[in-house]
């Protein structure tokens, strides 16, 4: 398969088959994220690489007890690495302050995002699938203290790999000329918003299931692998809010407004256990 058709055919994988990843494709993976552009080149990346059972279970524990995170063989932890960089220059007498830069820390996650999208694609080329876990920025806290980090490394994403049991269906996306600008930025109006989302998401006439294939998958998926009452709950909420749209399902109930700004505290004060301070 061409780069392109992987690409193109990628989905994101929840459902994962006990086979483990061979020490060489392992290898590959790390020395494709090891070369992966870097802002400066100062490669202010670490990767803990999850193999251990019981860690990964720990681990799925702390990001919401999401159940393909404990079954994927390998689950990789992305953190922007101060730490490293900045020994390095003290050694040479110099100094480094990318935990008090804003703009290190934004190049920094750029990077590794860089170096973990470098694996997805290869992996899938492999015939691995791989789902990201955003979430772990919940729980700065506790992985730090799992995987025994010091300060300035900050755990902000999960890649968990294996092979797939089953892939599912093409998650919608919006058309590309929603999305792509020539020249300048072409601002829609309502009605041209309204379209683009109604394309994307189509109308799910109030059934919840319907909604959840389309954007909230991690219900249905985790359903499925043992969590009984996951789905009827997500449902119940959805009458209860009063739910009409995929808008209102996404930052009512899947997104609340209040509930994303309120993380904020919780996030901060990860980073400022971490040694981070940009105010
Ligand atoms: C930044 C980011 C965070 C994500 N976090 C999670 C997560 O915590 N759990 C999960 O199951 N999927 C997570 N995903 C996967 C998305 O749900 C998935 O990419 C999206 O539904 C589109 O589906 P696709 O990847 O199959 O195209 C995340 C993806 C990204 C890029």
């Amino acid at each position: 398969m061409d780069i392109y058709e992987t690409m193109i055919n990628r989905r994101s994988i929840r459902n994962f088959s006990d086979t483990k990843i061979s020490d060489d494709i392992i290898e590959r993976l790390l020395e494709a994220a090891n070369n992966a552009p870097s802002g400066g080149n100062i490669q202010p990346l670490s990767i803990i690489l999850v193999e251990d059972k019981n860690k990964r279970n720990k681990l799925a524990e702390i990001v919401g007890h999401q159940p393909w995170v404990a079954n994927a063989p390998l689950s990789m932890i992305f953190c922007i690495d101060f730490n490293r960089v900045k020994q390095w220059a003290k050694i040479h007498n110099t100094e480094f302050k990318g935990e008090q830069s804003f703009s290190h820390f934004l190049i920094a996650y750029a990077d590794i995002i860089c170096a973990a999208q470098n694996i997805v694609i290869l992996a899938e080329s492999y015939g691995l699938g791989s789902v990201y876990i955003g979430s772990i920025i919940e729980s700065i806290n506790e992985a730090r203290g799992i995987f025994s980090l010091p300060r300035y490394v900050l755990p902000l994403m999960i890649l968990s790999l294996g092979y797939p049991k089953s892939k599912p269906e093409k998650m919608p996306k919006l058309k590309r000329n929603v999305i792509v600008h020539s020249n300048e930025y072409h601002e829609m109006t309502d009605e041209e918003v309204k379209k683009a989302f109604d394309d994307k998401y189509g109308d799910f006439g109030g059934d919840p299931k319907e909604y959840f294939k389309k954007a909230y998958i991690e219900v249905l998926e985790a359903e499925k692998q043992g969590n009984d009452a996951i789905v009827a709950l997500a449902s119940e909420k959805m009458k209860k809010l009063d739910i009409a749209n995929n808008a209102q399902f996404l930052f009512k109930l899947r997104y609340p407004a209040d509930v994303m700004v309120k993380l904020n505290e919780r996030v901060f004060e990860a980073f400022s256990s971490a040694g981070y301070d940009f105010s």
